[in-house]
């Protein structure tokens, strides 16, 4: 009894302690990507940050230039970014940069953050596609410009799979562009 007191005892304080910090985003981000700034919630505004790849497929291996930056005057402070696939899957691959850490939200170097709060224009990120199939990848970013004032979730474009589907594939061929936009769409409906 005095035991499982005590573990409620440590999970609490654990949990207090998941949060977001000058020195970046706590585990307690992973997912909703919100930062824990005590009650306040995200921009429901278009972001004045974007995130830019300068790849829209892959293939296994293929390094993707990730670039997280300012589209108005609004520098950031903090960011949180994450490579996930359609079913919300966090892939790493993402590579270190000056001022940048990894987090472990499901596996091992899954998300980076910052680790100081200094005014950024832009942040760029190497990403390394897995070597096998984890289907198409989004990149998601938390742009945190102050305190009180963050925007969660920014999609990038989809990365497609160029690796050919397991099983019963269709040989439907739709436009890219067409299915960029469902993607995103359906990305944008059901991570909110
Ligand atoms: C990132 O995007 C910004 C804004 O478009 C641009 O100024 C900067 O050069 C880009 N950085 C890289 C490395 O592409
Ligand atoms: C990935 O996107 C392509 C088209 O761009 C689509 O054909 C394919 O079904 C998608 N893969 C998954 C697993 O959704």
């Amino acid at each position: 009894m005095e035991l499982s007191c005590l573990s409620i005892l440590l999970l609490l304080s654990w949990c207090s302690y998941v949060d977001g910090t000058s020195q970046g985003a706590l585990r307690g981000a992973c997912n909703d990507m919100t930062p824990q700034h005590s009650g306040n919630s995200p921009q429901s505004s278009a972001p004045p940050f974007q995130i830019t790849v300068d790849k829209t497929m892959y293939e296994g291996g293929d390094v993707i230039t990730v670039n997280l930056s300012r589209t108005a005057t609004n520098q950031f402070k903090g960011f949180f970014i994450q490579a996930r696939n359609q079913d919300g899957t966090k892939i790493p691959g993402f590579t270190l940069i000056q001022n940048s850490k990894f987090l472990q939200c499901d596996t091992p170097n899954d998300a980076v953050t910052h680790t100081e709060p200094s005014p950024k224009d832009s942040v760029t990120f190497q990403f390394t596609a897995p070597t096998t199939s984890r289907g198409n990848i989004t990149i998601v970013a938390t742009a945190v410009e102050s305190f009180n004032t963050f925007w969660v979730r920014i999609p990038s474009e989809t990365i497609v799979d160029l690796a050919p589907a397991p099983t019963g594939a269709s040989s439907t061929i739709l436009p890219n562009f067409v299915v960029v936009t469902v993607t995103v769409l359906y990305i944008y409906l059901f991570q909110q």
